[in-house]
């Protein structure tokens, strides 16, 4: 009896530890903040900044054509709530030359004070299979996504550890959480903002600044329509076998997550599994956000499996009967994402297959119930979580106590 009451106190000690560094963070209030983003002229950028705006933001927008940039101010104009708001547009490649970039930053904060939150969304998308892209299209697309994220990054990060408050947001992809027919080169590019961002939350939290990384799955926004000009037709047809989400949509819940401080931002039900299952050892910033990654696996599975159509036979509800088509044919991944929200327009009935039924199943489709995991593999995946978020906790503490440790020889610095 005793030994179990010492076991049960060492458990929630244990527990207590893992979790104390998952406080999550007080919002960022929008009203008055000052938010700049890239890729702030069109898609998904701009309705990031409408969202923020209406929200009582200062927005500064970035990019590299300037009648876009005039033509994206005057529409975000419209949704003022107050007469002090401003919109300033800055004209620069994001992806070329740091310093230029670190000058425009620098003349935004000169004029709208502090960057107080940070999103990276400019970027582009080019596929094809891998022996056909140019060497030069892999050099591209990780300085626009990869570079292009870092440039702004470094300049905004000093103030904000300064003033401590911050927030920045790294626009990735679902085919950052997942390589995909053709994306050699944009997936790769966009799975680099992931580490990127993972080792600057570890760098910056006790700053009490966070980082948001969105992973949007297929939106309708004009990169989306001159990406599909050139996709593969494999990729085409992956991409088919799902519908596309509304920019304003994506945008709403990045905002949202950004405010939170919320470390992982994905979209919808099939991106919150994917997120799920492909946390790794991502940083959690609430104690929600860490429960949820933990014990979310399962119930998830479940609901998805009795739900998505095509992988039951008609009329069953039983696990065991799996009848998904291959997936060249009627049912298969998505191409950045599984997220349906409205029918792609003239895209004929398909099966779905979510993500996560997806990354699951084995090539053997028919009528095989191998491929769902046993209660003790997800078991196993809510153990690992834990035993990662553990990790995570200790590896915080160390920053902390350097941090605190540096802090000390400074104050005894100066006192000597
Ligand atoms: N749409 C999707 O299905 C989807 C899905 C997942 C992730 N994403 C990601 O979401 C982000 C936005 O995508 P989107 O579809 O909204 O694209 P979009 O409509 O083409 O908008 C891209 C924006 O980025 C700017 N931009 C591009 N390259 C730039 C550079 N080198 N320097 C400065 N600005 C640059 C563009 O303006 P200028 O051309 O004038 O510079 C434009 O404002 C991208 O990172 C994309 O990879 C999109």
């Amino acid at each position: 009896m005793l030994l179990l009451a010492a076991a049960f106190l060492v458990a929630f000690v244990l527990l207590l530890y893992m979790v104390s560094p998952l406080i999550s963070p007080k919002p960022l209030a929008l009203p008055g903040a000052h938010v700049v983003v890239t890729g702030g002229s069109s898609g998904i950028g701009k309705c990031i900044a409408i969202e923020c705006y209406k929200q009582g933001a200062f927005i500064t927008l970035v990019a590299r054509n300037e009648d876009k940039l005039l033509q994206a101010k005057k529409e975000i104009e419209k949704h003022s709530i107050n007469d002090k708001q401003v919109v300033l547009c800055i004209s620069v490649d994001v992806s070329q030359d740091y310093s230029q970039v670190e000058n425009v930053i620098k003349q935004a904060q000169e004029k709208l004070g502090p960057v107080d939150m940070l999103v990276n969304c400019a970027g582009m998308s080019l596929s094809g299979k891998f022996e056909d892209l140019e060497v030069s299209t892999f050099e591209r697309l990780m300085s626009v996504n990869y570079l292009g994220s870092v440039y702004p990054s470094r300049a905004v990060i000093t103030t904000m550890k300064e003033r401590r408050v911050g927030r920045i947001v790294f626009v990735s992809s679902q085919a950052g959480q997942l390589g995909l027919f053709g994306f050699t080169a944009y997936s790769s590019s966009k799975f680099a903002i992931r580490g990127l961002a993972e080792a600057l939350q570890m760098e910056v939290k006790p700053y009490n600044v966070y980082v948001t990384v969105a992973y949007p799955p297929d939106t309708d926004t004009p990169g989306f329509a001159e990406e599909n000009k050139t996709k593969p037709l494999e990729t085409r047809l992956i991409s088919e076998t799902v519908s596309v989400c509304k920019p304003e949509q994506v945008a709403k819940q990045i905002v949202k997550d950004a405010i939170q401080g919320n470390f992982n931002s994905s979209i919808g039900s099939d991106g919150y599994m994917l997120s799920s299952l492909t946390c790794g050892m991502a940083p959690v910033t609430s104690i929600t956000e860490g429960l949820q990654q933990i014990f979310h696996t399962k119930s998830r599975f479940r609901t998805s499996l009795g739900k998505s159509e095509g992988l039951m036979a008609p009329g069953s509800n039983q696990l065991g009967q799996v009848v998904a088509p291959p997936v060249t044919q009627d049912a298969g991944p998505p191409s950045r994402g599984p997220h349906s929200t409205h029918p792609r327009p003239g895209a004929p009935e398909r099966h779905h297959c979510s993500t996560l039924v997806f990354l699951n199943c084995r090539p053997t489709w028919h009528g095989n119930p191998q491929w769902l995991p046993s209660t003790t593999e997800v078991v196993t995946m809510g153990l690992f979580r834990t035993i990662a978020l553990f990790y995570l906790g200790s590896f915080d503490s160390i920053v902390r106590r350097c941090m605190m440790q540096r802090a000390k020889s400074e104050v005894a610095d100066k006192t000597a």
